[in-house]
């Protein structure tokens, strides 16, 4: 007679237990509060601070680099049959499993973009340093501890970084050099 009862209090106990955890995540779980960020856009970060010799020229030499090319490469007829041929029925430029990778290298949400954001430019600042609508402001940007609370991300494990769109998902991939890549692509701040 008691586990008769015993037992459906476990069970309703156990079921509210696992509401109560998921509920409580919700709010702890980076990755939900990261959606109050917002994805700016290069112009942005370019603006009167990461340009010039003395900054470290990111923008030029960002803009030098495919990645600023990377939705245009996107636009092309190339593109458009590797798309089919992989089974799409969109154009490259209009197929998510494409866009992944050469925009912000996830699925793209319009919600996350701010008016300012263009997606044509491809491969941005934001797309590896994380969505700048808060960390953009000098008070909140020379803090870098503050600047990571607020969206900003520096990666320590760079070549993991750069292999989560560098893979053999790209229907193009042949193989990647870390070293050579970043050599092609660092933009350090110019040590004082
Ligand atoms: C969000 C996805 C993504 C990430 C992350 C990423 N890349 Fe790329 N990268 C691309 C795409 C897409 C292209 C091709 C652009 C094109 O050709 O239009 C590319 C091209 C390049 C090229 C030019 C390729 C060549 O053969 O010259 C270099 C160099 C490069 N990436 C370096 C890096 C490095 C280094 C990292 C890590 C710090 C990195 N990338 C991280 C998406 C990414
Ligand atoms: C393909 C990925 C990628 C793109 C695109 C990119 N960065 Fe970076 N950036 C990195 C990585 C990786 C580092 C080195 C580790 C770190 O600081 O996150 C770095 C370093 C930096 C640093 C130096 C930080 C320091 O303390 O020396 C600055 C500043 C910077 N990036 C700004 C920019 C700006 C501005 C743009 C756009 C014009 C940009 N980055 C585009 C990946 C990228
Ligand atoms: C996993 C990330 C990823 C996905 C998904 C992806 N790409 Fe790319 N794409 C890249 C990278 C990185 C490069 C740079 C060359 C390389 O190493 O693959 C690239 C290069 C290209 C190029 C230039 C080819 C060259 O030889 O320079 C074209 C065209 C292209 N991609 C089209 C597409 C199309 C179309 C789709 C969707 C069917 C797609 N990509 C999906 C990451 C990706």
């Amino acid at each position: 007679m008691k586990t008769k009862i015993f037992l459906p209090v476990i069970g309703v106990l156990f079921f509210a237990f696992i509401l109560f955890t998921s509920f409580t995540d919700s709010f702890s779980d980076p990755v939900s509060r990261a959606s109050a960020f917002k994805y700016v856009g290069v112009d942005k970060c370019a603006g009167t601070c990461h340009k010039g010799d003395t900054k470290g020229k990111q923008l030029e030499i960002w803009q030098d680099s495919k990645h600023s090319q990377a939705y245009k490469t996107l636009q092309t007829p190339e593109a458009d049959k590797i798309a089919k041929d992989k089974g799409f029925t969109t154009a490259a430029a209009e197929t998510p499993q494409c866009l992944k990778c050469h925009v912000l290298g996830k699925d793209i949400d319009p919600s996350e973009f701010d008016d300012s954001f263009d997606k044509t430019q491809g491969v941005q600042c934001e797309t590896c340093h994380g969505p700048g609508s808060e960390y953009k402001k000098l008070s909140i940007m020379k803090d870098k501890e503050l600047a990571k609370q607020n969206g900003l991300i520096i990666h320590t494990e760079k070549e993991a970084f750069c292999t989560t769109c560098h893979n053999s998902e790209s229907p193009s991939f042949k193989s990647f050099n870390y070293e050579e890549a970043w050599a092609k692509i660092q933009h350090s701040k110019p040590k004082d």
